[in-house]
């Protein structure tokens, strides 16, 4: 057909073409229920045949105590949960609300839109544009979807009870302490906010531990209680643990707390090595050990606290509003001052609630004033130095 002609004379056309289809036409009974009724039968032994021999794979039983299963939609809808994605929190109505319903409304509106009584691709080049470009977006947030959303996989963390406690020492010392204390002691919370200055019960009493089965405190934890304070762990309740990084938690609790079990005698009880009376501490095997149980969990990446980050060995005596905060050889450090729970201009007592032990105030005390030696080796080295030095001294 000539598609140059004007809009009018093509619609007459059209027109004209559709009478006289319909005069030659065919019947709705029985010619087109007869094809309707072959196709859908067609289908129907397809669908039999396709739950026979090919059926579908279930996932396993829904289980109500597993936290980690992460719900999603069925394929067609995984769009849609990609695009929800980018609308977090408080602006979530733009896209469970606004978009759909301004797309549907522009489904509605299309006849008004689009008035072109033109009907070959040619001349529709900028509605075919418009719908594959929102055709191959949903495309690409389906893709999205399924590489993003972690597969629901089975990590074990650990196997033996001193893997889950070592492991759950680790975990509570990141996530735990800076409202919990390094030991549970509670008290008041310093540098969280909105929890500032909210005095938390210990965890470590028996008031506590004898009245708490392991579910119970591994259900606050996965859920935690938000209208106290207590954030959620659980993936599936927006936190980071998983199921097995939880039950972790809750053995390091048990048995490091609960005076009524205790650890096989073999567990390196806080995975700080003993020292002889002459050893020189170093960083990966003393003070990483303290610091991971006892700051960390305030001092790293998000979190504010004086910008003061413990997570690396140059950061730790390298970084923080107050820097220096640690210098070789100088007891009078502001690491050290605050940790003998003096208060200086940098802040203190740290860490807040409670002092550290003797031993470890002491391993850090000789690792400063050997000039803070970061590997073993490095220590090693400082000892031989200083046995070289010995002899020219000497008269
Ligand atoms: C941001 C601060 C904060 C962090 C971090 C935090 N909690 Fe809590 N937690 C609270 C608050 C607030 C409560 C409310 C109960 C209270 O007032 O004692 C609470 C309550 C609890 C309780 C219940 C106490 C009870 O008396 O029943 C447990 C168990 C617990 N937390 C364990 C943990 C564990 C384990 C972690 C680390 C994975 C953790 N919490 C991290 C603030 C925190
Ligand atoms: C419960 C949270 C918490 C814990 C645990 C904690 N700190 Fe802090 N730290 C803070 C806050 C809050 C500040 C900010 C200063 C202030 O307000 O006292 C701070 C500041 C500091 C500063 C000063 C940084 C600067 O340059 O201004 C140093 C040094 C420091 N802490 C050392 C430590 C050490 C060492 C430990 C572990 C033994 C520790 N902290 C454990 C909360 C904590």
């Amino acid at each position: 057909m000539d598609t140059k002609l004007d809009p009018e004379t093509n619609k007459e056309r059209y027109h004209e073409r559709y009478d006289q289809a319909k005069q030659s036409g065919v019947k709705f009974f029985p010619d087109i229920i007869y094809k309707d009724l072959l196709v859908a039968f067609g289908i129907f032994l397809l669908l039999v045949g396709l739950a026979v021999f090919v059926g579908v794979k279930s996932e396993p039983p829904a289980d109500p105590g597993d936290s980690t299963y992460i719900p999603r939609p069925e394929w067609y809808f995984l769009f849609l949960f990609q695009f929800l994605k980018y609308f977090p929190g408080k602006i979530e109505w733009i896209g469970t609300t606004l978009v759909p319903v301004l797309a549907i409304a522009a489904l509605f509106l299309l006849p008004f839109i689009d008035r072109s009584p033109l009907r070959h691709w040619k001349h529709r080049r900028k509605v075919i544009t418009i719908m594959g470009v929102i055709v191959m977006g949903m495309a690409a947030l389906t893709i999205l979807a399924v590489v993003e959303t972690p597969p629901m996989e089975e990590i074990s963390l650990a196997n033996s009870l001193q893997e889950q406690y070592a492991a759950g020492e680790g975990l509570y010392g990141f996530y735990c302490v800076e409202c919990h204390g390094a030991e549970g002691e509670g008290g008041e919370i310093v540098g969280v906010e909105g929890l500032e200055g909210v005095t938390l019960a210990p965890l470590n009493s028996t008031e506590f531990l004898y009245t708490r089965t392991d579910e119970t405190i591994q259900n606050v934890i996965n859920y935690g209680q938000p209208d106290l304070g207590m954030p959620p762990y659980g993936l599936a309740y927006g936190g980071e643990l998983a199921t097995d990084e939880i039950e972790a938690i809750v053995v390091f609790m048990r048995y490091g707390w609960d005076d009524r079990v205790e650890l096989p005698a073999d567990t390196a009880a806080s995975g700080v090595p003993e020292l002889a009376e002459d050893g020189i501490p170093n960083y990966v095997d003393h003070i990483e050990p303290i610091i991971r149980r006892t700051c960390v969990s305030c001092h790293r990446e998000g979190k504010e606290n004086g910008n003061y980050f413990m997570t690396s060995y140059e950061e730790t005596i390298n970084s923080g509003d107050h820097m220096p905060n640690l210098i070789a050889g100088d007891l009078g450090s502001n690491v050290l001052r605050m940790m003998y729970r003096e208060e200086i201009e940098a802040g203190g007592p740290m860490p807040p609630t409670k002092a550290l032990k003797e031993e470890w105030l002491d391993l850090w005390e000789r690792w400063v004033m050997a000039g803070m030696p970061e590997t073993a080796d490095d220590a090693a080295a400082l000892i031989v130095e200083e046995a070289e030095q010995q002899p020219s001294e000497e008269p």
